[in-house]
């Protein structure tokens, strides 16, 4: 089996979706790794647009096995109204897999994670999906998974264990409204009914279904700068889209990756509070956030913009393990009269070139930038580097220079049409691969 591993190299919404579509054309299988509904991936099949939450980006290409890995957080009840409503607008669901190891985002959760939000003085302007509360059970080995999810009795046992404790955390500490245990288990034991037929051992159904030339997509979601362990702690999101992650969250081991995809967007965005060391605050900014539509796909907040961040990117790049880098929205860009990129900060007089995890002193760090000249030109229907002006492949061989790793594909528009591969994606050749 080969295994590339898709990464959003920022703070999420880099176009991984898109990506991921793109690469599963060719492979078998595709499995989401981490994360759960906090995540919203846009693709698009021809004029039809599809913005997929809970689900991995290879359920619109039925032909493709598609897996929710066990480092998943499952909210039963979104992933059946997003199946629903892939299915009212023609597309099969059914050949879907569920890790029976992934847990289960329950109602507590969901009012844990607004009630925190509400409580804190320093709020990570979360989703609001009961993430970060999952993943604390989950570690807390107060989690239900969906493995008893789906057996009514095991989670009748495991709700009555949890519930008092969860109960006495809403009312106790935010004084917030006790959940009913039986309206709790009356809904989500059929919402188990309704996924038990596609709950699997992902692990067995990999290693058994998949033949020794299968190609498999791990699908990351948010961004390496949104990790728990290497993001920008606290500003983060619960889990580690990391590259290591992959192999953690999908119950595959690493010996099966062969390459680390970064997904870098020609600028910044991010969603939420936290540092972001380029950010603009800005007519420049409000420009790219017009140009590029960057809105949240699912929460429809406005995304905060930034010029590219080779510090964070490095980072990104050394604790993911990064190989090659696809570049998106370099269409954006078009008709600034100069671009930056951050190439370093300056700290007490030192220059940095790896984020550092000290936010207190991030926020004394100077920008160090490099300007390059834009371009005017409409570049949405180039096909190749070539075909694009000057400034832009220069503003490309900038970033390959100062990350030190190569551009894979680079893409000029959001359709797949306009996402145009440098170099073969695969190593191993396939027959019968387009
Ligand atoms: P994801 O979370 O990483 O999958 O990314 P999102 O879907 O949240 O956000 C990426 C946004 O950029 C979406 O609106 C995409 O349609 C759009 N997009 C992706 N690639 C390009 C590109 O090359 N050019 C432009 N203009 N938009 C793009
Ligand atoms: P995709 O996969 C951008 C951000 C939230 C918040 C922080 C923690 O589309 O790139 P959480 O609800 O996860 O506990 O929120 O993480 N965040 C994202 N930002 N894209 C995402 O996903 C995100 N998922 C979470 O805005 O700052
Ligand atoms: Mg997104």
């Amino acid at each position: 089996m080969e295994g590339i591993v898709v990464v959003g190299a920022q703070w999420g919404d880099e176009g991984k979706g898109k990506i991921v579509d793109l690469f599963c054309q060719d492979a078998d299988a595709v499995i989401r790794y981490q994360g759960g509904n906090n995540a919203g991936h846009t693709i698009y099949h021809g004029q039809e647009k599809f913005a997929l939450s809970a689900l991995p980006a290879g359920i619109i290409s039925p032909d493709k096995l598609s897996v929710i890995g066990n480092g998943v957080v499952v909210n039963p009840q979104a992933l059946i109204a997003e199946m629903k409503e892939l299915n009212d607008r023609g597309i099969d669901t059914s050949g879907l897999r569920i890790s029976e190891r992934a847990q289960v985002i329950m109602p507590y959760h969901i009012e844990l994670d607004a009630l925190s939000e509400r409580a804190s003085s320093n709020r990570i302007g979360t989703t609001k999906k009961g993430i970060g509360p999952c993943y604390s059970d989950k570690i807390n080995r107060r989690g239900i998974r969906i493995s008893e999810l789906i057996d009514p009795e095991v989670f009748a046992e495991e709700l009555k264990k949890v519930l008092p404790f969860k109960n006495k955390e809403i009312t106790g500490l935010y004084g917030g409204k006790a959940l009913d245990y039986k309206k709790i288990f009356d809904e989500y034991s059929e919402y188990g009914r309704q996924l038990k037929p596609f709950v699997v051992d992902s692990t067995e159904l990999i290693e058994e279904r998949l033949e020794k030339n299968s190609r498999v997509v791990f699908e990351g979601a948010q961004g390496i700068m949104l990790d728990i362990d290497q993001g920008t702690y606290p500003f983060v999101t619960s889990s580690n889209p990391t590259g290591g992650g992959a192999a953690v969250g999908s119950g595959i081991g690493p010996d099966k990756i062969s390459d680390v995809i970064g997904v870098v967007k020609a600028y910044t965005s991010r969603v939420g509070s936290g540092p972001f060391p380029t950010e603009l605050k800005n007519e420049i900014g409000d420009r790219i956030r017009e140009t590029g539509h960057e809105y949240g796909v699912i929460t429809k907040r406005p995304r905060r913009i930034g010029w590219l961040d080779a510090v964070a990117l490095r980072h990104a790049i050394a604790v993911s393990g990064i190989t090659k880098l696809a570049i998106n929205s370099l269409d954006v860009l078009s008709g600034l009269d100069e671009i930056k990129i951050a190439t370093a900060y300056k700290i007490n007089d030192r220059l940095i070139k790896y984020f550092p995890a000290d936010l207190h002193k991030l926020e004394t760090a100077e920008v160090i930038y490099k300007t390059l000249p834009g371009w005017d030109e409409d570049i949405s229907s180039a096909e190749s580097l070539d075909e694009l002006p000057v400034n832009a492949q220069k503003y490309i061989q900038t970033i390959t220079d100062l990350l030190d790793r190569p551009v894979l594909s680079f893409a000029v528009g959001p359709h797949r049409t306009q996402t145009h591969l440098i170099s073969p994606l695969w190593k191993n050749s396939k027959e019968g691969a387009l």
